[in-house]
């Protein structure tokens, strides 16, 4: 099986950092995605201070992952150099998906928080990592290695699989 059957969120995590090397790994695999018309429209900003950790961990309810990260990817969606109206939130969706999966291949834990498009997230974002205006705050990812096992599951449906028409 493909490391896409064993990706799952991993919350919590081990003292250990992340070398710089392996979030190195990580971003080369977020910028290698797909993205309408090639536009490769994203900024990463690396967050490892223990207090930057900490403010974003309490920006909502479920961030409180971010905390004890080794690391936090954050990834921004560019508005100047998306080319297609309205596929940007595509394009970025493709990139943390890598993310994740290189995580995984490497032996790390990462989960995705969701930021973008809830306005009151991505502006606490936006003022505390002074994000210019032409930026989407998209998503918190952590990483760090996993303090946890877990089990993955198939979650193949044949009920949502339709042949030739709806
Ligand atoms: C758009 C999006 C937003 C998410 N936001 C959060 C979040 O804020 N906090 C969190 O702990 N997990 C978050 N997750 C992770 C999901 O809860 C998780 O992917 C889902 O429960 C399936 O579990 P799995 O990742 O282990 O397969 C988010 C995932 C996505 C794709």
């Amino acid at each position: 099986m493909s490391i896409i059957f064993k990706r799952h969120s991993v919350r919590r995590f081990t003292d250990e950092k992340v070398s710089d090397e392996l979030i190195n790994n990580l971003l080369r695999a977020g910028m290698q995605a797909p993205s309408a018309c090639n536009a490769q429209p994203w900024e990463f900003i690396v967050v490892s201070k223990d207090e930057d950790k900490l403010a974003i961990s309490k920006m909502h309810r479920f961030a409180g992952p971010a905390a004890k990260a080794s690391h936090l990817i954050i990834t921004l969606g560019n508005l100047n150099e998306s080319k297609v109206h309205g596929m940007i939130e595509q394009d970025l969706g493709a990139c943390n998906e890598n993310i994740l999966l290189q995580a995984t291949h490497e032996g790390l834990g990462a989960v995705w928080l969701g930021f973008h498009p809830i306005e009151d997230r991505t502006f606490k974002l936006k003022e505390y990592l002074e994000i210019p205006d032409y930026c989407i705050p998209f998503s918190v990812i952590c990483v760090g290695y996993p303090a946890h096992e877990s089990e993955v599951k198939s979650r193949y449906d044949e009920s949502k699989v339709h042949f030739d028409r709806f």
